[in-house]
């Protein structure tokens, strides 16, 4: 029987994390399992193999934006062509897409033989069988029901860090999201089971987990808040480092804030989208907060934990986004000075409330808001960052560098990326670096 499997992952880290579920299952069921697009070399081991060729194709899909949905359609074309050549070949849709699109793909792509939803991965090695003995398209995407799997089966590409996903789904309605359609109503992991599955893992050897959802500030674990599930978790001996993202800042409280002043545990890095700093524009988004709210909150945050690293996503060119509208996120760059920033061109996403507002600012303007805002995000992150140099940071410690097997390569609680000589294997745990070099946005620095 066929038995290689490419799982390619396109999107948020929940997909990240559902990819590794299901490859975990898939290995139990007795497939090989490779990730394509990360940096294992797995993809060149499987391309060594066997010879470039995969029995069973899945991809992870992401619909958030049109260019993510277009990266996969031009993929299924080009499996289509291997098909020809290759009529065993299996080729698998999972996430997003998948919920947003449905069973329609199968007339569209003939060459598609499975589509699973973000809440049957449990299914998927008994689908796989299934097509591998009738050769029929199967579709298999329940509508109710919690779309997260803990199992010990699966995939980390990391001994010492996991993604744990406490919440999914979102009840906020941005307009301009379709994360609301395709992942549906906000549900949360009872606290027992999130506190539980966080031990199995620290048993297991993992030393830092960060926890997941579309927006985990919303989490509801029978009356155990976000704040609350966060000091049971620091609670947890063994476990070193607690992360977590995306949080709306309207759900950003002075309770979470205070948490992490307390907990020494948690990483000093707040993920926080701001999207526009337009009052206008955040109100079109129903962002439910002003500009001047969202800065007020970080600068709370700032006073409370002075060492935080805040980081955010902005739209460009949403709709009615004038030029006023966009300096005045350009402004906010300025102003609030991220230590990273991950700029968005708008693209419409078809049933969202912002579907029927006009899109109209052209692709060139976009490209050019785009571009001015990550030349400017550039400026602030080489001058923050160049202030870091000289000093000392607990830096816990991911794994050796493939390319320079004397060199460590870890992370600061602010979640910065350091590579640094090492006589001992440090490997998931936290050493002294002192940072003395920088180059683009990782640094290089020396043990202390
Ligand atoms: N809270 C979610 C947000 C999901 S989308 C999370 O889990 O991260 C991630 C980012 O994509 C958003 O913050 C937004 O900046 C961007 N985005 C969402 N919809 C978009 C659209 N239609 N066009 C452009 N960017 C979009
Ligand atoms: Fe999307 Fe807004 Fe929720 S960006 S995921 S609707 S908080």
């Amino acid at each position: 029987m066929s038995k290689n499997v490419l799982i390619r992952t396109f999107g948020c880290q929940m997909n990240v994390y559902d990819s590794q579920v299901a490859a975990g299952l898939l290995e139990k069921a007795g497939y090989q399992v490779f990730f394509e697009g990360d940096n294992s070399g797995e993809e060149e081991n499987l391309e060594k193999n066997n010879s470039g060729k995969a029995d069973i194709v899945l991809m992870n899909t992401c619909s958030v934006r049109d260019h993510a949905e277009n990266r996969v359609w031009g993929r299924l074309g080009m499996l289509g062509i291997e098909k020809k050549k290759n009529p065993d070949l299996i080729i698998g849709l999972m996430g997003c897409m998948v919920e947003e699109h449905r069973e329609k793909l199968f007339k569209r792509f003939p060459q598609l033989d499975l589509m699973i939803g973000t809440r049957n991965i449990k299914e998927l090695p008994q689908l796989i069988r299934q097509i591998q003995e009738k050769r029929q398209q199967v579709s298999r995407i329940k509508q109710d029901g919690v779309s997260i799997e803990y199992s010990e089966f699966t995939k980390r590409e990391s001994g010492f860090h996991a993604w744990l996903p406490i919440m999914t789904g979102c009840d906020k309605v941005c307009t301009f999201c379709i994360v609301p359609k395709t992942r549906g109503h906000e549900v949360s992991m009872s606290a027992r089971d999130v506190c539980s599955e966080a031990k199995r893992l620290v048993e297991d050897g993992v030393k830092w987990i960060t926890l997941l959802g579309q927006n985990v500030n919303s989490y509801d674990g029978g009356h155990v808040s976000f704040p609350q599930l966060l000091g049971q978790l620091c609670e947890i001996d063994g476990l070193e480092r607690l992360s977590f993202t995306t949080s709306h800042p309207q759900d950003a409280t002075e309770e979470l804030f205070q948490s992490i002043a307390r907990n020494p545990k948690i990483g000093r890095r707040l993920h926080l989208p701001l999207q526009s700093g337009s009052d206008k524009i955040l109100k079109r988004m129903k962002r439910l907060h002003t500009y001047g709210e969202y800065k007020t909150r970080i600068e709370r945050l700032r006073e409370l934990v002075p060492d935080i690293s805040i980081t955010t996503d902005i739209i460009v060119g949403f709709s009615g986004e004038s030029d006023e509208d966009y300096q005045a996120t350009k402004r906010a760059l300025e102003e609030i000075r991220f230590d990273g920033a991950f700029i968005y061109k708008y693209s419409v996403r078809p049933g969202t409330p912002a579907s029927n507002l006009p899109d109209d600012v052209s692709q060139t303007i976009k490209a050019h808001r785009n571009n001015e805002l990550l030349k400017v995000q550039r400026q602030v992150m080489r001058e923050k960052n160049e202030m870091l140099l000289g000093k000392t940071f607990s830096v816990f410690v991911e794994s050796l560098n493939p390319e320079n097997p004397k060199e460590r390569i870890g992370r600061t609680d602010q979640d910065k990326r350091v590579y640094f000589e090492s006589k001992e294997a440090d490997l998931g745990s936290f050493v002294k670096v002192r940072l003395t070099d920088l180059r683009h946005e990782t640094f290089r620095g020396e043990k202390v």
